[in-house]
């Protein structure tokens, strides 16, 4: 059989057969009823959700001789002749290609005569946000005084390419993007219509690529049937597609979390030998902690998920073990990758070192790890063995200053004092002015080669903060707060060190660093932690206990 694309044979026919865009029809359809149209209506959206489709229907339905509850009837011989495009009164335009005043002169023209037999001219005209400048000039006047007669739908995925003069005078309807379910009952009816077998499993994997979009859907289903199969099954769609089954995706998902890199460099490979493409399972593992977000964050998610019934279950396995933080860090980090990815020469070296980066970062935004340390600290100051070197760094194996923190034998006026040097230090706060800063400002595109030419790792990421501050012989460095990752790398001890050593030797100075969020305030912060460590250790030893020198 001479073979004509699904989504061409299956256009809707009506606007009961539009499906997900009931906002959009039952208004026209109203309208039709009502006999109060418009002359000019906007339809946007993404593409393949119907907006030709809609337009086509309304020509026929405002100029149906025959029309049934506001829906052509498809039958009448204005019906027909729209259908078989031989009515001259419905005229569609591609603004891609009439695009210059030229065209929509002779539009105006035109516009002035009567339907030929048809109640209404319709101009459809579509891509719309393609008209040059003088063609929306030219279109702008039509639109300010339309004849009676006159019927204008345009459509536009991109309609803030619209001028707001024109956007003013239209009636505007945005087509949604579809439901996965909607996009799979279409296509089951489809499906069963041209008598083709196919597993649910395999609609639903369909579906959840089209994102949204109807047309994609049965361009993916067409091209399974032209490969001649009687049968789609999940596999064939798999392959189809270049992407790699949730199985996988799973897997790798849950060695990124583990930070088990030998498992995802083997996935990895695996996975590309097998002719995937990396672009697909990049954006699959995105897909999939978004669903995890989703499980994670809402009640009855599975109409936003973009995935399979089956997968559910694992995914909410997979999420109960995560916090949110955790998962929006892993897909802010794998989206920048995937963006790096496409201007990368060698994609493949990029994935990969950008996911070990992933899995090595010390996540900040740890909250988990962060109570569990809490909870350390809690415990370890209930036993007696208090291991605390400054209160930046709660670590259960340097030595507490014992000092610091006594145990009183009576109850004394507690004295207002904090717990650690390193605050008493930042407290004394040195005449210092912010005028030495300006010496590592002066020079520190110097100092950035320099890293570089060291370390371009820490180079990237230090490239992201500046010099602020100095105080007390300590160097500010500030991050904006999108770059907190960043922040998280640079301040890793062995960074810290070169970063370190590399200033210093530049400058011949002997500062201590220390990174900062932007709008972080520098006392208040250290003055806030030392509060903090003052309550939690009154907390867990009671005020009367406590001496704070
Ligand atoms: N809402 C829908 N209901 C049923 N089928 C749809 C729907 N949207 C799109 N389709 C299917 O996709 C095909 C293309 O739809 P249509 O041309 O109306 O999309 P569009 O929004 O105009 O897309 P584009 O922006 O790419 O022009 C239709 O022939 C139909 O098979
Ligand atoms: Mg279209
Ligand atoms: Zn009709």
């Amino acid at each position: 059989m001479s073979h004509q694309a699904i989504y061409r044979k299956f256009r809707p026919k009506t606007f009961d057969d539009v499906i997900g865009q009931e906002h959009v029809t039952n208004t026209i359809k109203n309208q039709i009823l009502n006999n109060n149209i418009a002359h000019a209506y906007l339809f946007s959206g993404i593409r393949g959700t119907g907006k030709t489709s809609t337009a086509k229907i309304f020509a026929r339905a405002v100029n149906c001789i025959n029309s049934k509850d506001g829906n052509p009837c498809n039958e009448c011989e204005i019906c027909k002749s729209i259908l078989d495009e031989t009515n001259l009164d419905v005229i569609e335009m591609d603004a891609a290609s009439n695009n210059s005043v030229e065209d929509i002169r002779d539009l105006r023209e035109k516009v002035k005569f009567m339907p030929v037999r048809s109640k209404y001219k319709v101009y459809i005209i579509d891509e719309v946000h393609m008209l040059s400048k003088g063609a929306f000039n030219a279109l702008l006047k039509t639109l300010e005084e339309p004849p009676e007669h006159l019927l204008f739908i345009l459509a536009t995925t991109e309609p803030h390419k619209i001028p707001a003069t024109i956007l003013s005078r239209c009636q505007r309807f945005d087509l949604k993007r579809l439901l996965v379910n909607d996009i799979v009952n279409n296509m089951k009816k489809i499906c069963s219509e041209i008598d083709i077998e196919v597993e649910e499993k395999a609609l639903k994997l369909i579906a959840g690529n089209a994102d949204g979009a109807m047309r994609d859907a049965l361009s993916i289903l067409d091209r399974c049937i032209t490969f001649g199969y009687k049968k789609i099954d999940y596999e064939m769609v798999l392959n189809l597609l270049g992407t790699v089954n949730y199985e996988t995706i799973i897997k790798t998902a849950e060695a990124i979390v583990d930070k088990n890199i030998e498992n995802v460099m083997n996935i990895i490979d695996d996975v590309l030998n097998q002719g995937k493409e990396l672009t697909l399972f990049l954006e699959d593992l995105i897909v999939h902690f978004r669903n995890l977000l989703i499980v994670k964050t809402t009640k009855s998610s599975n109409n936003i998920l973009k995935t399979i019934d089956e997968v559910v279950e694992s995914l909410k396995k997979q999420s109960s073990k995560l916090d949110t933080d955790e998962i929006i860090m892993y897909i802010e980090e794998l989206s920048e990758t995937q963006l790096e990815c496409k201007r990368a020469l060698n994609p493949r070296v990029l994935f990969e070192a950008k996911l070990i980066k992933i899995m090595q970062n010390k996540n900040i935004n740890d909250v988990s790890s962060l109570i569990k340390r809490i909870e350390k600290l809690e415990t370890a100051i209930r036993d007696g063995n208090v291991t605390l070197s400054s209160a930046n760094s709660i670590n259960k194996n340097t030595p507490i200053k014992r000092q610091e923190v006594k145990l009183k034998k009576e109850n004394t006026k507690k004295p207002n004092k904090t717990t650690d040097d390193s605050i008493r230090e930042i407290k004394q706060v040195s005449s210092d002015t912010n005028n030495s800063v300006e010496q590592i400002k002066n020079s520190w595109s110097q100092i950035l080669k320099m890293i570089k030419s060291e370390k371009i790792s820490l180079y990237a990421v230090l490239r992201e903060c500046t010099p602020v501050k100095i105080k007390d012989n300590t160097a500010f460095f500030e991050f904006d707060t999108k770059f907190k990752f960043h922040m998280a790398a640079a301040d890793k001890d062995e960074n810290k060190a070169e970063f370190k050593k590399v200033l210093n030797n530049c400058l011949g100075t002997n500062y201590e660093i220390k990174f900062i969020q932007e709008n972080e305030n520098i006392d208040d912060n250290e003055e806030q932690i030392a509060e903090e460590m003052e309550k939690k250790v009154i907390e867990v030893f009671g005020e009367d206990l406590v001496e704070i020198e």
